[in-house]
């Protein structure tokens, strides 16, 4: 629910532009890109955007800003009160919407499959799924990209959250997913998300309608799993729904129903489309940049065995290439909105409670005095420099941050360094590709397409 802000004479939101809360938020839907840009060309580090049912948010893209705001006590700040339009996917339930207790409670259960010894245990996986998925690809071929890319990560992430699963499920989860998101998912219909009063059931012809449907069929099917698995529990299974049915909170009450479906919704939305984007993002400059090709492809070959997942981990020059790949063009163009509880200074600035300060991905990216040439795609530049946890933030920060980072850098490289030594990829045309919105993140878009080449 949009909280309204008073700015007082003592604290008015920083400058922005004057159009309409609407206009904005259609160019916010449309022109994410364009907007932020020339809002930071006009009003500088700190501007506010007034976006209508999202309230006005105040973007910070200052190194200093967003340290300013990473190290505050998160118990200044509600975020998950501003993911309400994750409401009609994830539910109520999920991580990405609680705040408080239940939100640090719910992170604590879910990070530790996504590190250390329990995240390489998926190494392997990571690459059988990326040969089955390739096994039909030849040289002399154009194909699309985005769609085998997030074929791969979606089973992935299907694998690690429920485990080897009924393979008809598997197959109708395998379907669904995609097609569902692809229905919230373009400029035109992730207008949805963004403006509830189109989130009207007019019957089966109706987007809003198709999408309810398929989103009750998807609950069956995660429903139908968490009954099975109930009734045959299995301790010894690792995978994170059995994480979850083992869980128990400070009463001794187990997950309901209700709660389990909401946090493997938010993981296996969360885990897949995201990191396909990351994905398909490197294989379009790897294509599209031959030295760089050639470069990561000796740097692999020269480190022989790279089944071991310590190794490939540490690889500098594909490490810089995916932080390179997430700079550029950061999958989500903002962090959560942090809703302030009690007033804040900010860079010298006051600011009020209920103010949403809004860490800017994509801005603070494009620092010229932290990224020269900030269009030039440029891996070296992660080789030359060490940047601090408020310069590069692609995976957000404090209390908030991603939970899937290191499984999503690990899947990158592991899926990269697959293809890579089995392929060569050749960017056909001539115009440089930009991003498009997908739903709450920004995206390749889906005609991307590639060669193949003969491997050299
Ligand atoms: C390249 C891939 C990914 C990118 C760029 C990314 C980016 C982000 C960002 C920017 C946030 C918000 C952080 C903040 O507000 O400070 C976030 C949160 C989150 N991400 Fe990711 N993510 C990726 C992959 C994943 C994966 C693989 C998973 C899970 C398997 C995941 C699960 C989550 C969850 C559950 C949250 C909410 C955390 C919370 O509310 O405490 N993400 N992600």
């Amino acid at each position: 629910m949009t909280q309204t802000i008073t700015p007082t004479p003592l604290n008015p939101l920083p400058n922005g532009p004057n159009s309409s809360p609407a206009w904005q938020l259609l160019q916010w839907i449309g022109q994410p890109i364009a907007l932020m840009e020339s809002c930071h060309q006009q009003y500088g580090d700190i501007f506010t955007l007034r976006l209508s049912g999202l309230g006005p948010l105040v973007f910070c893209s200052h190194p200093q800003a967003i340290q300013e705001i990473f190290t505050a006590d998160p118990k200044h700040f509600d975020s998950g009160q501003s993911n309400q339009l994750m409401q009609p996917l994830l539910g109520d339930a999920s991580v990405i919407l609680l705040d408080g207790d239940r939100h640090q409670q719910q992170r604590q259960l879910l990070m530790p499959p996504f590190h250390g010894e329990r995240m390489r245990t998926y190494g392997d996986l990571m690459v059988k799924i990326t040969r089955q998925v390739t096994a039909g690809w030849r040289a002399g071929q154009t194909f699309n990209v985005r769609e085998p890319i997030q074929n791969i990560s979606l089973q992935v992430i299907l694998q690690a959250v429920f485990g080897v699963t009924d393979p008809q499920r598997y197959q109708a989860l395998l379907e669904i997913l995609p097609s569902m998101l692809d229905r919230v998912s373009s400029p035109i219909t992730s207008s949805f998300l963004f403006i509830p009063v189109l989130q009207r059931d007019w019957g089966d012809w109706s987007p809003w309608g198709k999408f309810v449907r398929q989103r009750s069929h998807l609950n069956q099917l995660i429903y139908q799993e968490i009954a099975e698995r109930r009734a045959h529990f299995d301790p010894e299974r690792t995978d994170i729904l059995t994480l979850m049915l083992s869980a128990r909170d400070g009463a001794g009450q187990p997950m309901t129903d209700g709660e389990l479906r909401d946090e493997l919704m938010t993981l296996l939305l969360a885990g897949h489309e995201t990191t396909a984007s990351a994905i398909t993002w490197a294989l379009y400059w790897i294509a599209k940049l031959p030295h760089i090709q050639e470069r990561l492809v000796a740097d692999l070959s020269a480190y022989g065995d790279l089944n071991d997942a310590k190794t490939l981990m540490r690889l500098p020059y594909l490490s810089a290439l995916c932080n390179e790949t997430l700079r550029i063009y950061p999958v989500a163009p903002i962090t959560f909105p942090r809703i302030l509880k009690v007033p804040m200074t900010v860079m010298g600035q006051d600011f009020a409670p209920g103010t949403r300060l809004t860490p800017c991905i994509y801005l603070t990216h494009h620092r010229h005095d932290l990224y020269p040439n900030p269009q030039t795609f440029c891996p070296e530049r992660f080789l030359e420099k060490t940047f601090s946890p408020y310069e590069f933030i692609a995976f957000g920060g404090s209390d908030r941050r991603c939970i899937g980072m290191a499984f999503a850098l690990f899947e990158m490289k592991q899926v990269l360094a697959t293809l890579l030594t089995q392929f060569r990829f050749e960017f056909v045309g001539s115009r440089s590709i930009k991003p498009v919105r997908r739903g709450v993140t920004l995206a390749p878009p889906k005609s991307l397409q590639l060669y193949l080449a003969e491997h050299l």
